[in-house]
């Protein structure tokens, strides 16, 4: 039996919780659409037919984690190399205003091309920032013959999506510290938050952030940049965040699809209330951090660990949920000059000065099941 299925009363009080929830959405107007239905889907049919080397690293790196699904890349692919570009015109501005996280979304590209390419037995070499002066120009992926490995981590790369719903929030399996820790780059701290104080200051403090972001207007229509309200709006842009995963319900799904677009502050108040309610219970929070958070290698280093730490949770039935309002505020103060308090917290938290947080994330095993979000395809990214 489903939850609609437990009797009239449990019925009737889902369908007002839905209600409730649904106020964001008060202009009619929109369309129903199914769930991961059109071409913007057709990327996570991988590996697919089409088994050309350049295919199966780029099409692996299409399906990669980024900022609100910005997609922040472009290629430029051959039979024997891919090199890697940064795209600064999809950034998030003032919520990215260093594009400190468009350059975490390039690393963590990167790494799901490079283990496709050694489970397809391709020999990947890498050579980061290869241009010396052209930042833009992320890495060149060298291929040659090698053998095929099996890897978890590469079966995981088309069932990898992030969860915004209910997490468990019982403590976490006793080894998932140091399973994540062996999971990093060189020179990437993890710092891991799963009891006492500490969590509870990660949780008010991303609800304080979050607060402080949506009462930032800059920030607040920047990040509403990039929604995408209807099924013609995801086919024509096949980025951006949709109400598919946004973590709610199929009932709330459903209404929020038939309803218009809702407003940039109703947009807010919903994240906020999820953010309270939702997306700051688990079982554990983590931080990334490195020495030099402007480092351009560093973000990289971040970003492919943190798509190998979330690729190795889904190899694990782990949920994962990024959690970035900290440090989008620490860059915001920084860019306005406005008094460092996001940095003092992630101070705080991390337990000394000497790393900067790049990437805050929440781990555990989620009630319901994460779907896909949109990819722009191969003929999209790649350019000669
Ligand atoms: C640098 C970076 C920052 C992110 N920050 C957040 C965040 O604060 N909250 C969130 O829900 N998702 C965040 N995400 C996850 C993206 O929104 C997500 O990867 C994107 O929408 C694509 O969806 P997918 O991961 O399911 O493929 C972040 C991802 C990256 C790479």
């Amino acid at each position: 039996m489903d939850r609609l299925g437990r009797g009239l009363g449990g019925r009737r009080r889902w369908l007002s919780n839905a209600a409730a929830l649904s106020g964001l959405w008060v202009v009619s107007g929109g369309c129903y659409y199914g769930a991961e239905e059109g071409e913007a889907y057709e990327p996570w049919l991988y590996p697919g037919a089409d088994l050309r080397p350049d295919r199966l690293v780029v099409g692996a790196a299409i399906l990669a984690s980024s900022p609100h699904n910005t997609q922040p890349w472009w290629m430029r692919a051959t039979a024997n190399r891919v090199d890697f570009f940064s795209d600064a015109s999809r950034n998030l501005g003032s919520l990215d205003g260093l594009l400190r996280e468009l350059t975490i979304g390039l690393g963590c590209a990167l790494e799901n091309g490079l283990i496709a390419a050694r489970a397809f037995g391709l020999a990947p070499e890498l050579a980061l920032f290869p241009s010396g002066d052209d930042p833009a120009h992320i890495a060149t992926v060298t291929l040659g013959r090698g053998t095929p490995m099996r890897d978890p981590l590469f079966d995981a790369i088309p069932h990898r999506h992030t969860y915004r719903g209910r997490m468990m929030d019982d403590p976490p399996p006793e080894d998932l510290e140091a399973a994540l820790a062996a999971l990093c780059e060189a020179d990437v701290r993890l710092t891991f938050v799963d009891r006492g104080d500490k969590k509870h200051v990660f949780r008010s403090e991303t609800i304080a952030a979050t607060e402080a972001i949506v009462a930032d207007r800059s920030m607040l229509l920047d990040g509403d940049a990039w929604w995408r309200q209807t099924a013609e709006d995801i086919e024509r842009h096949r980025d951006g965040v949709t109400i598919d995963t946004s973590g709610l319900g199929a009932a709330t799904r459903a209404l929020g699809k038939m309803a218009g677009r809702p407003s940039p502050e109703s947009s807010g108040e919903y994240w906020l209330s999820a953010t309270r309610e939702v997306h700051t219970r688990a079982s554990a929070f983590v931080i990334l951090s490195t020495a030099n958070r402007a480092d351009r290698a560093a973000q990289v280093a971040v970003g492919r660990t943190y798509q190998r730490i979330h690729l190795w949770a889904t190899s694990q039935g782990l949920a994962v949920q990024p959690l970035n309002q900290l440090p989008e505020r620490q860059d915001r103060e920084q860019v306005t000059g406005a008094e460092p308090r996001a940095q003092r917290v992630l101070a705080t938290l991390i337990g000394d000065d000497r790393t900067g947080a790049q990437m805050l994330f929440r781990i555990g095993f989620a009630f319901d099941e994460a779907l896909k979000s949109p990819r722009r395809p191969y003929e999209w990214v790649v350019r000669p």
